[in-house]
């Protein structure tokens, strides 16, 4: 799987276009996964980027990915928690978080301290993309339970962009995930999963880890096609003299 997101290939150019990005411009890509957008991006424009993340393995695809395709030494990438680190305000021109808001808080909070955080960190007029999930309609408790608490998830995708806008931030442009992104990124999950599973078939581990999967799979199914949406929001700082 490319992106740990519902995010096609091309969708991923799409907003790389968008934020339009020029060479030696610094950006910070927060919970980059394995580094794939921000590596498509600066092989698209000559940014310098940082990417930073919790998950050591991730991190270490990510750098090995660096060094046979962007040679330059940019992107670097960082195993770290975004809890602990301290930039000076204004320290990027971009600030990237897909799917990775979680990485400022907990549930609710997660979403605004990321707008908080990330528009902070950007010099005025820099930009900020956030892909976060939304509501397409009221979700059932059944789904809720099998989130679990707290979900992280409590706006609509124009409640993502008014929010942004409530934090002093000029929506540029939004995006959401289609059937296609979202049902590759679940069943690739699944997929692995169950060809995992299958190698060890007399695992006690594994096979509660299948059971779970299968159930994730099951509300995807009867709940999640219709009810989550992932959008992709990006939003830029006022000039200084605003
Ligand atoms: C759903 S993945 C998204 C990865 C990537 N942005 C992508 O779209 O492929 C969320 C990532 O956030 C990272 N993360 C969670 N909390 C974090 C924190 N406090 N600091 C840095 N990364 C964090 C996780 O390790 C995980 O790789």
């Amino acid at each position: 799987m490319l992106f740990n997101s519902p995010l096609s290939p091309s969708k991923a150019h799409q907003l790389i276009q968008t934020l339009g990005l020029s060479p030696q411009q610094r950006v910070l890509d927060v919970g980059c996964g394995q580094g794939e957008f921000l590596l498509r991006l600066v092989e698209a424009t000559g940014a310098w980027g940082l990417g930073i993340d919790l998950n050591q393995d991730a991190i270490q695809k990510a750098q090995l990915a660096a060094k046979t395709r962007t040679p330059g030494g940019s992107p670097e990438f960082r195993a770290a928690d975004m809890q602990k680190e301290a930039w000076e305000d204004g320290t990027f021109d971009a600030a990237l978080c897909i799917g990775s808001t979680h990485a400022f808080g907990i549930g609710d909070q997660a979403y605004p301290n990321a707008l908080q955080a990330m528009s902070r960190l950007v010099k005025p007029s820099g930009l900020l993309l956030i892909g976060e999930c939304y509501w397409k309609q009221p979700p059932p408790q059944e789904y809720l339970a099998l989130l679990g608490e707290p979900s992280g998830i409590s706006r609509t995708h124009g409640e993502n962009v008014w929010l942004g806008q409530e934090h002093g931030l000029i929506p540029l442009y939004a995006a959401t995930s289609n059937q296609d992104e979202w049902d590759h990124f679940e069943w690739s999950h699944i997929s692995k999963l169950e060809r995992q599973a299958a190698a060890h078939p007399n695992d006690p581990q594994w096979r509660k880890k299948l059971e779970r999967g299968r159930a994730w799979r099951d509300g995807y199914l009867r709940w999640g096609r219709t009810t989550m949406g992932f959008g992709f929001y990006i939003f830029q700082k006022p000039a200084a003299s605003e």
